[in-house]
């Protein structure tokens, strides 16, 4: 066979990675195949690979027989929408897509190229875990990616889809990425499998249970985003991508944006007459950013904060709110780690943050207590604190107690703070307080009842409202909820250039 027409056919080789048959059973399971998915991933004809011919080193247990071209992921590069992006993709139909020594050699070059030139680093996961044939050269080769993965963050991008199996040490490598994606009823992440754990705590409990899609977007919050299938997650990579720059040096992209009417008289309205009534602070958001722009991040996981990606004026923000639809907005335990990732997130790539503010405070209860709402709640507190990017607050109902502070106070860097006419700034709510405060007078009054709404009021009057804290400069603007958008679209246009710094050090120590 001429030289020509042996490379032809070792690459033809390569693209059928374990086979026709192989991928077809991947297929009947509602699943598309490494190459598949980099196509729906990547510009169209951007793609080009590393390592096609790389193949697995193992000679125990007949594995010498057993040799495919590229041993189980595809590596490589290419762009999304027109921007260069470092891609990995298993390759279930070769032993499972397991990582053997050469498997991760291919990972670990594709990710030292992401990070000497400044690029996202998106992995699609589909594995069997460690090449049980190779023993420790694959879990050398998991802790040479893990290792990576720390030494990437923060610095470029990096997004796991798990399309399939992921489990034991394997899913550690998505955890340290910053953004993971599942598809509902086809991939599953865990460190122990249902066997396992019904050996050891005799639960009995299914793979999709235990650490599909759901559970993980709902209940442990481990997955950002849980997908109805692929096609779904592979777009929402790419609309996360356009909101985030290529590296911690850069800027994310700005979209043309010609400035309109920008009034949002819907705001107006948006606050109930009943402080204890709930809205929709989706509503308020959609309102404020550009059409169609806010794509939630974790929109299961925590509701009462609602993180994620928006645009004003073109420009990327992201967003953290108070949702008082949902327990009433009240900050908890996972409400603080979603809000203070999400924060140190777009800290690290430049991205500046909104946020919303209408919270009663923390949440109270030995539950929360013996969890650690004390370490967790200042998680939220030291990543805004230290966040150095463009910081805006609109307060638009509560702000009491300890949530003021952590929720972008002023005093803890802001940049510009604004409030709605209906903001109540306080320690705690009038009715509260006034039970405190009055204690001796209610108790002495012969009508209990009148007295206590009398002094409720009192309380209103004096704190219910935004302009004690705006008298001391804690609010720089009591605005109109319907000029809310055209403030931010000047103000983050005004702080564009902002240079903030931290004092020198090796690094802090947020409370984890
Ligand atoms: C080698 C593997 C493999 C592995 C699967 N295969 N996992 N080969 N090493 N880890 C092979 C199978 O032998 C099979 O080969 C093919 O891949 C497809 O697997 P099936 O079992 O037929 O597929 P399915 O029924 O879909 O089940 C998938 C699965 C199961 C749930 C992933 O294969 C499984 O439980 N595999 C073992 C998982 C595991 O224990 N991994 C080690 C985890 S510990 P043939 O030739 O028959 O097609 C770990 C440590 C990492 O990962 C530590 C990092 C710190």
């Amino acid at each position: 066979m001429d030289k020509i027409a042996l490379l032809k056919q070792k690459k033809q080789q390569a693209l059928i990675g374990g086979g026709a048959k192989r991928i077809e059973a991947q297929h009947k399971k509602g699943k598309l195949s490494a190459r598949e998915r980099l196509l729906l991933l990547l510009d169209e004809g951007s793609f080009e690979e590393t390592g096609m011919f790389v193949t697995h080193r193992c000679d125990d247990f007949g594995m010498e027989k057993e040799v495919y071209l590229g041993d189980g992921v595809v590596t490589g590069y290419g762009t999304i929408n027109g921007r260069l992006t470092y891609v990995y993709s298993q390759d279930f139909t070769v032993f499972g897509g397991s990582l053997s020594e050469t498997h991760a050699e291919k990972i670990v070059k594709i990710m030292d190229l992401a990070m000497q030139n400044g690029a996202p680093l998106i992995g699609l996961n589909d594995s069997g875990g460690a090449r049980i044939q190779e023993g420790v050269v694959s879990l050398g080769g998991y802790a040479d990616i893990f290792y990576r993965n720390v030494k990437a963050s923060g610095v470029v991008p990096q997004i796991s889809a798990i399309l399939g199996p992921c489990a034991g040490g394997a899913v550690y490598s998505p955890a340290i990425t910053d953004f993971i994606l599942m598809v509902e009823h086809t991939s599953y992440m865990f460190v122990t499998g249902p066997n396992v754990v019904k050996t050891v705590t005799h639960e009995n409990v299914t793979s999709e249970e235990l650490g599909g899609a759901n559970a993980h977007a709902t209940k442990s919050g481990v997955t950002h985003f849980a997908c109805a299938n692929e096609v779904e997650c592979i777009d929402h990579i790419k609309r996360l991508l356009n909101y985030m720059p290529q590296n911690c040096e850069e800027d994310a992209p700005v979209y043309a944006y010609d400035i309109a009417d920008e009034t949002r008289t819907s705001l107006n309205n948006i606050i109930p007459a009943n402080p204890n009534q709930p809205y929709d602070i989706k509503e308020v958001i959609e309102a404020i950013a550009d059409a169609g722009s806010f794509l939630e991040v974790h929109k299961q996981y925590a509701e009462n904060i609602v993180v994620g990606f928006a645009r004003i004026g073109g420009r990327s923000i992201g967003v953290v709110a108070n949702q008082p639809a949902y327990l009433a907005g009240v900050l908890d335990i996972n409400s603080s780690k979603k809000g203070a990732r999400f924060t140190r997130f777009c800290d690290a790539f430049n991205i500046p943050l909104l946020v919303i503010v209408d919270v009663p405070g923390f949440l109270p209860g030995t539950d929360q207590e013996w969890n650690g709402i004390i370490i967790n709640g200042a998680k939220l507190l030291y990543a805004l604190s230290e966040a150095t990017v463009p910081k805006i607050t609109v307060i638009t109902r509560k702000a009491y107690g300890g949530a003021y502070d952590v929720m972008n106070s002023k005093h803890i860097g802001a940049d510009l703070n604004y409030a709605w006419p209906t903001a109540e700034i306080a320690v705690m709510g009038a009715k509260g307080a006034a039970e405190i405060i009055f204690k001796k007078e209610i108790s002495e009054a012969e009508n209990h009842e009148a007295i206590l709404k009398e002094k409720e009021a009192e309380y209103i009057e004096k704190f219910a409202n935004p302009y004690g804290a705006a008298a001391r400069g804690f609010i720089d603007e009591v605005i109109l909820p319907e000029e809310t958008r055209t403030k931010l679209i000047k103000a983050f246009k005004m702080l564009e250039h902002k240079v903030a710094k931290m004092p020198k050090r090796k690094h802090g120590n947020i409370p984890l």
